[in-house]
């Protein structure tokens, strides 16, 4: 079936066909961004496909716990004691979703002569996959394959990857460096994954991204190696050393500079307590104004569709919403008629969530209770210690993650 955000990725590598103008360096940088469904609140919630989101997600913060005690040597801080036993505690399915709703996708280029791939942009990982030409089973057709041997560019690394994609199977491959292209800006010596099977349950799906690229610190990579935007910044190739996204109207990345007709008045910046995620302190989350959950550490993440809270305060959060109820696997209802506005609040600036943007649907066909965008992760011991910022609330505002000054920001969309 051609989807409209197939047929636009196919428009996309039609103009990347024609030869690319030289990296500039000069500006901002904008890859059009797109997903297979737009949000729909009047339909029924997709329960089943909520809860395996929740589970990819967490799975996906694994894999970077477990990245960071490699390489760094000790525990990630927002790890629990048992991080390191993913087995154990990845009860959802997939780090890598086969649900391409989920992910924001664009156009990056890779090798020489550049060749293009349709990537997932994820700032809740670090490390860049692609599926390579040496994937000959039918789980690969459909896929733009890296093929090592096409690019000039390409170096092997001799070392192999391992990433544990769903509760039972893990993608393994090689390591390349190469050149990585993104709307004009290049960096050389990437360290991309390139893997030589991908999971049988992918090839259901009819449209499905070539690969995904993680957007954080090189302390999450499981390659030990900087992010794309990270060799960006360090190779001079930015004029600003920021990217950001916009994913209201006018899905855009921007890469190397900020579209500052997107948002109106100052963006509002915090810190990055950790450099591994994109890990900020929200100062609060309540709804109707009734104060509830007070400072939380977050991972602001583009490629998570919601935002999945610990459980004991997202029971507290939904305990001030009047007709809240909470359904099994950590999902909760509110009444349709009476949807919240929930309100983050940032270095000391409040950003509401669009109540249309924060309604996931009836719980069922013809409910009056409807499925919030705020979920709590699966009950565990000790609790999940952080929070995950996603779409439900990244749609409301532009995003800057800005790479030089280690800091996230936020503004008003217009
Ligand atoms: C949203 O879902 C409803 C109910 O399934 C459907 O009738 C409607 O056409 C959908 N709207 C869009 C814009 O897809
Ligand atoms: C990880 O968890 C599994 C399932 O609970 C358990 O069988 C295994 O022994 C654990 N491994 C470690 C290293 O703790």
């Amino acid at each position: 079936m051609l989807t409209i955000a197939y047929v636009l990725s196919a428009l996309q590598l039609l103009a990347l066909a024609s030869p690319s103008p030289a990296p500039s360096s000069i500006g901002v940088k904008r890859v059009s961004l797109t997903r297979r469904q737009a949000h729909n609140s009047t339909a029924p919630a997709d329960i089943q496909r909520i809860t395996q989101r929740i589970g990819s997600t967490l799975a996906k913060y694994d894999v970077g716990f477990d990245s960071f005690s490699k390489n760094s040597g000790k525990p990630h801080p927002l790890s629990n004691n048992d991080a390191s036993n993913i087995t154990k505690r990845a009860e959802g399915t997939a780090y890598l979703s086969p649900d391409d709703n989920a992910l924001w996708t664009g156009v990056m280029c890779a090798g020489t002569p550049l060749s293009p791939f349709i990537v997932g942009f994820d700032t809740g990982s670090a490390s860049l996959l692609l599926v390579s030409s040496t994937c000959t089973s039918s789980d690969c057709q459909g896929q733009r394959l890296y093929n090592p041997s096409d690019s000039s560019t390409s170096v092997d690394r001799k070392q192999k990857f391992n990433l544990k994609v769903t509760d039972s199977e893990t993608v393994t491959g090689n390591q390349y460096a190469d050149t990585v292209r993104v709307a004009g800006l290049e960096a050389t010596d990437q360290v991309l994954g390139a893997a030589s099977s991908y999971p049988k349950n992918f090839n259901t799906y009819s449209f499905r991204p070539d690969g995904r690229m993680g957007m954080a610190y090189q302390s999450i990579s499981a390659y030990k190696a900087p992010s794309f935007p990270q060799n960006l910044v360090s190779q001079g190739v930015t004029t600003e050393p920021v990217f950001a996204f916009r994913m209201g109207t006018g899905c855009e990345l921007n890469i190397g500079g900020l579209d500052h007709s997107a948002y109106t008045g100052d963006l509002v910046y915090t810190p990055v307590t950790t450099k591994g995620f994109w890990q900020v302190n929200l100062d609060a989350v309540q709804a109707n104004n009734k104060r509830s959950v007070g400072r939380v550490s977050a991972i602001i993440d583009t490629g998570s569709p919601l935002i999945i809270g610990d459980r004991q305060n997202v029971d507290k959060l939904y305990a001030t919403i009047p007709g809240s109820r909470a359904l099994s696997n950590g999902l909760y209802s509110v009444p349709c008629d009476s949807i919240p506005t929930v309100r983050i609040t940032v270095s000391g600036s409040a950003f509401d969530i669009n109540p249309d943007l924060f309604n996931q649907g009836p719980v069922s066909e013809g409910s009056s209770q409807c499925v919030g965008g705020i979920v709590s992760g699966p009950q565990s011991k000790p609790p999940q210690r952080f929070w995950s910022i996603g779409d439900v609330f990244l749609q409301n505002v532009y995003s800057v993650f800005d790479v030089g000054n280690n800091r996230v920001g936020f503004g008003r969309l217009v």
